[in-house]
């Protein structure tokens, strides 16, 4: 077996109706829509109804009333866990054994809820008893929702960002955290679980966690206020630059193009630090790595949109599984539909048949 690729880079494992980043960049469509197209004429409920039933009028629901148990203020656990609690709570079916129809009413309820908890989460973290549900009941979108839950108050600047952010981010073939969700699935497990194994995917800085990193880094440049020399040490002491590189794009990220727009549009404060430190990575890339392209990332603006929302650096991985929902519900019904075990094989390279006396 020579074709052995360690991360699977290029391997087709699944073939999909619902997206799929193409390599050399320029666009990303939903079901064959232009994201461009999207943002600021739909909000991010009906391009969830997009992604999962291709219809942009069928929209992800309200979230029903419910009080999640007990919550930390650590939003990517507390989602993880209590997602797949609500699938014992809800009584979730197997996947295998519902039919579509039920599949799509639990991942839509699913999706509403995991958006609340995110905001309960947060409002936990702030100190501060989430909104009531009349206040939110006063929100038109999820968006607006979700901040009003969490801040009793939605700034319509923060609503722009945040669901410009969900838009770009609600989908993106099979990336690591989508796959998750479709092993899970294949098995058969619930919604709940197929949703709270991608969570936990999703929560390291090589997939959902890198915009964390994004923040401090622009903070410290704009100190220092020389970007060549903050990269160049960077670069020397063997780290990366988060928000720069992708495992399929071999060219500018069209997320990232949209985001910093909106990042200018909506006039963030650390633009102008982010565009020194943009520069000088790419440069130093460029010149360290000119065998391949290495340009800016979705996660770097989307850490200058999400400051715009003043939303926390540790909330922002739990920010981008609100974004997947969509992803993934659409996925986990693909998937359900394909109806077949996901089992790859392991080529063994471990010691030959020998007695336990060698052990030890
Ligand atoms: N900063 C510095 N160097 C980087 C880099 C970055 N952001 N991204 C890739 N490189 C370098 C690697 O060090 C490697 O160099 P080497 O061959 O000398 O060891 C080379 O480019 C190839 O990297 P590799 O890890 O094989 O690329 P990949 O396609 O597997 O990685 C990412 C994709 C996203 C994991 C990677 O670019 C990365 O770690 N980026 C930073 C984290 C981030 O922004 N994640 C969000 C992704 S949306």
């Amino acid at each position: 077996m020579n074709d052995f690729k360690p991360g699977l880079e290029g391997v087709v494992a699944v073939e999909t109706e619902i997206a799929e980043p193409d390599r050399e960049g320029g666009a990303l469509r939903y079901r064959g829509i232009d994201i461009e197209e999207l943002v600021g004429h739909y909000p991010y409920e009906a391009v969830w109804g997009l992604l999962v039933d291709d219809d942009l009028g069928s929209k992800m629901p309200d979230p029903e009333p419910f009080e999640p148990a007990a919550l930390t203020g650590n939003a990517p656990a507390d989602l993880q866990a209590e997602t797949a609690r609500l699938a014992g709570e809800w009584k979730l079916g197997k996947l295998n054994e519902i039919s579509d129809e039920q599949a799509r009413e639990d991942l839509g309820r699913l999706s509403a809820q995991m958006m609340e908890i995110v905001a309960r989460s947060a409002a936990k973290a702030d100190g501060r008893e989430p909104a009531p549900d009349d206040v939110v009941a006063q929100g038109e979108t999820a968006a607006e929702r979700f901040l009003l839950r969490w801040r009793g108050e939605a700034d319509p600047r923060h609503v722009t960002a945040i669901d410009t952010y969900w838009i770009c981010t609600a989908e993106h073939g099979l990336n690591a955290s989508t796959f998750t969700a479709r092993v899970a699935t294949s098995t058969g497990a619930d919604a709940g679980a197929a949703m709270s194994a991608a969570i936990g995917t999703l929560s390291g800085p090589l997939h959902g966690g890198a915009p964390a990193h994004v923040i401090p880094m622009i903070d410290e440049v704009a100190e220092a206020q020389d970007a060549e020399k903050y990269v160049d040490d960077l670069l020397s002491r063997g780290d990366r630059i988060m928000g720069f590189g992708h495992r399929v794009y071999r060219a500018e990220d069209p997320r990232a193009r949209l985001l910093s727009r909106t990042a200018d549009e909506l006039g963030s404060s650390r633009v102008e630090s982010a565009r020194a430190l943009e520069s000088a990575a790419l440069s130093a890339l460029q010149e360290r790595h000119p065998e391949r392209v290495l340009a800016t990332n979705v996660e770097y603006w989307a850490a200058i949109v999400l400051d715009v929302a003043d939303i926390p650096a540790k909330l922002t991985p739990a920010m981008f599984a609100c974004a997947r929902v969509a992803g993934w519900s659409a996925h986990i019904l693909e998937q359900k539909r394909v109806a077949r075990l996901i089992r790859p094989s392991a080529r063994y390279t471990g010691p030959g048949p020998r007695s336990l006396s060698d052990v030890g």
